[in-house]
């Protein structure tokens, strides 16, 4: 069972900028709610209720004010500094006391998933104990991702964004690890961009024939948010499914209200903390 979450919400957003010139990436707004919403969505999805969030030198007071120590969500969540970028598998690094020797989550705090499937997925993998699974997804240009060669419906290949194309099966930013991760990530060597690379972390388990995998069909989507081009995208995605269907995406207190890990009375007390908004109106509907 996988119990532990870590959500990386640090790095330097320059892709974004200006927009993270005064605020944290995952601070800026995908449609209706702050972009944390989204990957925290789908980690309470899987039902994990302890979280590090990794996050910048400066941003604790402000994640704090968003999300306070998760009670309010039925959650706990726990904050960590990065000093400086060192990429991803440093999570494991900055972890370790967090992980204690159990096995963890991690997703990309810009990441977006949505849809079928997807919570049945989630279940299954956070159920497993052995090895890591990644989740992989179909596009267009794989020469910008890590991506994964399947044969035989087994992972034969992992390759960090390749000048030949060998497959369009992009890794996403969500990851299942066993307790044997931070040991792995702590034997990494910074690559020629000078930072840990997912890809090799992933690779240590390949090599030991533990690497599982999910694929997120057609019926859901993924995208990182961390291009002005995608974080418009998806926030277009979210306004127009929203509006169809009325329903919202990545509302913290109802997939917690579904799981019963808070009751009615908490939404009421979270409806006067944001206030008079659509989010606060949309709480007011489910408690009905
Ligand atoms: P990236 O998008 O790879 O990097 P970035 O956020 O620094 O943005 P840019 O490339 O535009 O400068 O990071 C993916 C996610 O992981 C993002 O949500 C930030 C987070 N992250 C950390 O928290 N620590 C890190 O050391 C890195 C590399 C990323």
């Amino acid at each position: 069972m996988i119990k532990k979450g870590i959500i990386l919400a640090g790095g330097s957003g320059t892709r974004l900028s200006p927009l993270t010139k005064a605020s944290n990436k995952q601070l800026l707004p995908i449609h209706d709610k702050p972009m944390i919403f989204y990957p925290l969505s789908v980690m309470m999805l899987a039902n994990i209720k302890n979280i590090l969030m990794i996050i910048n030198p400066g941003q604790t007071e402000n994640f704090r004010n968003l999300l306070g120590d998760g009670s309010r969500f039925g959650i706990n969540i726990k904050y960590k500094i990065q000093d400086k970028p060192r990429g991803l598998p440093d999570a494991f690094n900055l972890a370790r006391s967090f992980i204690n020797n159990d096995n963890v989550a991690l997703i990309l705090g810009d990441n977006f998933f949505y849809g079928q499937s997807l919570t049945k997925k989630l279940e299954k993998s956070s159920s497993h104990s052995n090895g890591a699974t990644i989740f992989l997804k179909e596009v267009s240009k794989p020469e910008n991702y890590g991506v994964a060669k399947i044969k035989k419906n087994k992972i034969q290949k992992i390759i960090e964004k390749p000048k030949k194309f060998i497959s369009n099966n992009a890794i996403t930013g969500l990851y299942f690890f066993d307790k044997n991760v931070c040991e792995f990530a702590g034997k990494l060597k910074p690559s020629k961009r000078g930072e840990l690379e997912i890809t090799d972390l992933i690779n240590e388990y390949k090599k030991r024939n533990k690497l599982k995998f999910e694929m997120i069909g057609r019926g859901a989507i993924w995208s990182d948010a961390g291009k002005i081009e995608d974080l418009s995208n998806v926030s277009s995605y979210v306004k127009s499914v929203e509006k169809v269907q009325g329903i919202k995406i990545a509302c913290l207190e109802e997939i917690s209200l579904l799981k019963r890990w808070i009751d009615k009375k908490k939404i009421i007390e979270n409806i006067k903390f944001y206030g008079n908004c659509d989010y606060s109106t949309y709480l007011k509907k489910i408690i009905i």
